[in-house]
């Protein structure tokens, strides 16, 4: 059963008819155009997301009456545009149950988020010897800030291993554990297998040796609901442009006794209190970390997103997207030449596969002839590829826009590669 609307509904019928997909998808203009003759069949939403008419029209609205520079001039514009993008801030916190808006910090993305926290608790904590642990599924924007780290400090990058499904394997983690792990930096949900990792679990264990923990929630945030305080996390970052906003825009979220003990990621503008060639005073948070003239117009319109995803409700598009995908799924095991990568028990939105020795890129291709966009290649994620001993696979990631006919549409596209290469 499910709550949409306020209504419970049965589900008797995978087809998810409490769900108002079909009015849903008017809201995304890019979605009723056609690419070579065909209707768009828009399976990308693992690289980004689709922006909904709200979304553009906010950021029309700010450009067109009230853009001004923020933080700086006592004119009404400027204190317009101030006031929208403090606001968005604030929806932010509420959105991802932060305690302060003073721990939302606007970053370009997530990757920026990972890199700030790398640089500060890197220059303050880590020193040779100490270890850091991430695990074999993370996007290269969670290994490689680590790798840096370890080349200026001499510290040691630990991986947790995954096995054959593509799951986080909790009991090796904690035997890494250990005196010298000074931070565990894990993702929610895996873009490249659609892995769910019991992340709770990975803090708590964490948390009993006093190791902090960061999070990267760039998939998890836009697909389900996320209570950073619940959690209990000590960093969360994510993507403006995979929860259905703008690019160049993301979150850090940092529990304010850590974000206070670390120095800034860059200096210039907004970051100060007072600044003369003797002595420069930081300002405090958030803007400490917010060097410089932000993305504001970009912040203002995640806030607009947040506010769509949210009217829906955020289990409700869960809800939906895993009977998406369990549909998905039961339609791609009926096809004997495709293998599932990524087969955990807890998954999300995420459908890798391989078709025998048909290359992805070539199933990418065809498959775009029939309007249909799918990802093919490593996913940012080469250690995922490795670990399976291939070298890339092809992958269809879904939003709440997405319907079952289209999952259709797929399949037969599917089955018209494996033909061509009979
Ligand atoms: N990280 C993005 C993806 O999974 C770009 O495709």
């Amino acid at each position: 059963m499910v709550a949409f609307a306020g209504v419970l509904h049965e589900r008797d019928d995978v087809r998810a008819d409490y769900f108002p997909v079909n009015t849903i998808r008017e809201d995304f203009p890019i979605l009723r155009q056609t690419v070579h003759g065909k209707p768009l069949v828009y399976l990308d939403n693992a690289a980004t997301t689709q922006k909904p008419q709200a979304v553009i029209d906010t950021i029309t609205q700010a450009y067109t009456h009230y853009y001004a520079n923020i933080h700086r001039g006592v004119h009404w514009l400027s204190q317009q545009s101030t006031d929208a993008y403090e606001n968005a801030r604030t929806t932010v916190q509420r959105f991802i149950h932060a305690g302060d808006s003073r721990e939302i910090i606007f970053v370009r993305g997530a990757t920026e988020g990972i890199n700030l926290i790398a640089h500060g608790f890197g220059k303050k904590f880590i020193n040779e010897g100490d270890e850091i642990i991430i695990s074999a599924m993370e996007h290269h924007s969670n290994i490689v800030p680590w790798q840096m780290v370890c080349e200026e400090t001499g510290a040691k990058l630990r991986v947790v291993p995954i096995n054959d499904e593509g799951e986080f394997l909790f009991d090796e983690y904690e035997k890494l554990i250990g005196s010298r792990t000074k931070l565990v930096a894990v993702v929610q949900l895996s873009n490249a297998l659609g892995t769910v990792n019991p992340i709770k679990k990975i803090i708590e264990a964490a948390h009993s040796r006093d190791i902090p923990v960061l999070v990267d929630g760039a998939q998890a945030v836009p697909h389900m609901p996320v209570d950073v305080r619940e959690l209990d996390c000590d960093f969360y970052v994510f993507s403006g442009h995979k929860l259905y906003g703008p690019s160049g825009i993301g979150i850090l979220y940092g529990k304010s006794k850590w974000l206070e003990s670390l120095p800034p990621y860059q200096g210039g503008g907004d970051m100060i209190l007072s600044v003369s060639f003797e002595k420069t005073l930081y300002n405090t948070l958030p803007y400490k970390f917010e060097a410089g003239t932000p993305n504001i117009v970009g912040a203002i319109g995640l806030g607009a997103a947040i506010d769509y995803v949210s009217a829906i409700g955020m289990e409700e598009i869960a809800y939906y997207e895993r009977e998406l995908l369990e549909y998905a799924t039961a339609r791609a095991l009926e096809i004997p030449q495709l293998r599932i990568i990524g087969t955990a028990k807890e998954k999300s939105g995420v459908l890798s596969f391989i078709l025998e020795d048909i290359h992805p890129h070539d199933i990418g291709t065809i498959l775009d002839q029939e309007g249909i966009a799918i990802r093919t290649g490593h996913h940012c994620a080469q250690p995922v590829m490795d670990r399976f001993d291939i070298p890339a696979t092809a992958r269809a990631s879904f939003a709440f826009y997405n319907t079952h006919d289209e999952i259709d549409v797929l399949m037969d596209g599917i089955r018209k590669v494996i033909d061509l290469f009979k």
